[in-house]
């Protein structure tokens, strides 16, 4: 498979990469609607797990809370899973993984199998934002829990307080969003995942979007990249 089926281009494996907070999350809504491929967001799956009560959302509670990350093994195969869904087959976009080495080498293991569609490279694209404004968009975050759409009461409120424009439900927050908890995943990101940064950076393959601007603006930067970048990969 090309990157380029007729005159449309396709994702395919699409990595968004940043520290907590940068806007992963809202940029990967934004390309679901633009190219009609699904986000695979792994805090998304734990969070699935804890609210129905799994034996593994009960392991994850306690790690996510304290900042930390779940285990390489049980996020891989968690991951190895949801891509043999037939929605990944035009591309998908990975939201908060790989976020270690020993995943991002499962990954690329992964994605080099020819049983996996679409048959082409990851692009990474990494988002950075200041230390400050992490901190801000972290504690200003709200969640519907029902369409999963994300606001900020700072910079993107909701029409009324605390109440999603496009159901209705009330909004949340969630537990790690808090300034304790922050400072533990960031330590952890700086650990653990920068080093994925610099992997795929490595690689090639990769952009920089500065999230120091608009959501529109920064998903402008995004979408240029991903066009560059695949071009660049047939
Ligand atoms: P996860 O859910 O992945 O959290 P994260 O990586 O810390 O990222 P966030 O979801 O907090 O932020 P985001 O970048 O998506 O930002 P968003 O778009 O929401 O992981 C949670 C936990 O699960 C981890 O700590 C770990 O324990 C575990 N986990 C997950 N994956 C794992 C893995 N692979 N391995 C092991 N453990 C794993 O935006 C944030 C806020 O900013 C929002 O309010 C938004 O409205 C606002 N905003 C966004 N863009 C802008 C902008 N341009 N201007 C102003 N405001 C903006």
């Amino acid at each position: 498979m090309t990157a380029l089926a007729g005159n449309e281009l396709l994702p395919g494996p699409v990595l968004l990469l940043g520290a907590p907070g940068v806007g992963k999350g809202t940029q990967a809504q934004l390309l679901v609607s633009k190219y009609g491929i699904p986000q695979i967001s792994t805090g998304d799956l734990l969070r699935g797990n804890i609210a129905r009560g799994t034996e593994l959302g009960l392991k994850a509670k306690a790690i996510m809370s304290a900042g930390l990350l779940v285990d390489d093994e049980i996020v891989n195969q968690m991951v190895l899973h949801r891509l043999q869904e037939k929605d990944t087959h035009r591309g998908y976009i990975l939201d908060g993984y790989p976020r270690t080495l020993e995943q991002a080498k499962f990954l690329d293991r992964t994605i080099a199998d020819p049983v996996f569609l679409p048959r082409l490279p990851v692009i990474a694209i990494s988002i950075t934002v200041s230390y400050g404004e992490l901190l801000r968009r972290i504690t200003g975050r709200r969640i519907c829990p029902a369409c999963k759409h994300i606001y900020n009461i700072y910079s993107n409120p909701p029409k009324v307080a605390d109440v999603c424009d496009l159901d209705g439900a009330g909004l949340a927050q969630r537990t790690d969003d808090t300034e304790p908890v922050f400072v533990e995943r960031m330590k952890t990101f700086e650990a653990q995942t920068a080093p994925v940064v610099a992997h795929y950076h490595d690689l090639g393959r990769f952009e920089e979007a500065d999230g120091n601007q608009s959501v529109e603006a920064v998903n402008i930067a995004i979408e240029q990249a991903i066009v560059k970048l695949r071009r660049a990969s047939c």
